[in-house]
């Protein structure tokens, strides 16, 4: 059973700020434990700003960047090095700034790149690569992520899963989605069966679009078709960390008492 947290911030700075010092104190006490840790990030506003804090927090001078598996929960299907790539965003943010062993970020195949503009074929890739990665004690066919980072979009989705596509309801680790409501409209994505593979899920997001559907996932009024973001929760923690404008709509019995 997870343990739901709902952290409401003043603003995206101050969650950006706040996740990354949470970001920092657990990858440096899972190393410390002798685990390399392995985490998910995401795209989207919220999502990278969070990168960029990681990147500008002196917290995470102590992450040894060598000793840590970096994996997306989706990407956008295009050219290797494009700028609307959710990690050639990641790289500008963090990724470009640290240590990390090449060897240890996991991309996912671009649509330029050994499997050509297939995404059905590099979701298979993907799929191979995190089974590849996967050990007898995890989750089936993905590693145990320690850290799944994850944002949300105005009507519900999370990761590239949109409310009611086909990607709400395919049992492998990864696929293609085509025709996004969100440009642009090719992309790869985890799907449940590997969204709820982690240890911990953060699910991010910040302004008033986004209390409707924030509402409606953590009040338990929609499922995980309808509302895509009320579907992964973390083995042990399952984390909101909302600004006050997406916060609106959460039922105050799940608000600490500094956020009512
Ligand atoms: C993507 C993201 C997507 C994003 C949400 C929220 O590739 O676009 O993975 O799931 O996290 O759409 O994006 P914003 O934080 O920009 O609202």
């Amino acid at each position: 059973m997870t343990v739901l947290s709902v952290d409401v911030h003043p603003s995206l700075a101050d969650l950006a700020e706040a996740a990354a010092g949470r970001f920092a104190t657990k990858i440096v006490d899972l190393q410390r434990s002798g685990r390399e840790p392995h985490v998910v990030l995401t795209g989207g506003g919220t999502g990278i700003a969070v990168l960029t804090a990681i990147a500008q927090s002196p917290a995470c001078t102590s992450v040894d960047w060598t000793r840590l598996h970096v994996w997306w929960g989706d990407e956008r299907f295009l050219p290797a090095g494009h700028e609307d790539r959710n990690d050639r965003q990641a790289d500008d943010a963090l990724l470009s700034h640290v240590a990390v062993d090449p060897k240890k970020v996991h991309r996912v195949p671009a649509s330029d790149g050994p499997y050509g503009d297939d995404p059905e074929a590099a979701a298979a890739a993907y799929a191979e690569e995190l089974a590849a990665h996967s050990s007898p004690q995890d989750h089936g066919d993905v590693p145990s992520f320690d850290i799944l980072m994850l944002g949300l979009g105005e009507e519900g989705h999370t990761a590239s899963i949109f409310p009611g596509s086909p990607a709400a309801y395919d049992e492998r680790s990864v696929c293609a989605v085509r025709n996004c409501p969100k440009p642009p409209p090719t992309r790869v994505t985890l799907t449940f069966s590997a969204l709820t593979s982690a240890t911990e899920v953060w699910m991010m997001t910040t302004g008033e679009g986004k209390a409707p559907a924030v509402g409606m996932a953590l009040g338990g009024a929609a499922g995980r078709v309808q509302i895509p973001a009320a579907g992964p929760q973390g083995s042990v923690a399952t984390l909101w960390l909302l600004d006050r404008d997406a916060a609106r709509a959460v039922p105050r019995a799940l608000l600490g008492p500094t956020n009512r």
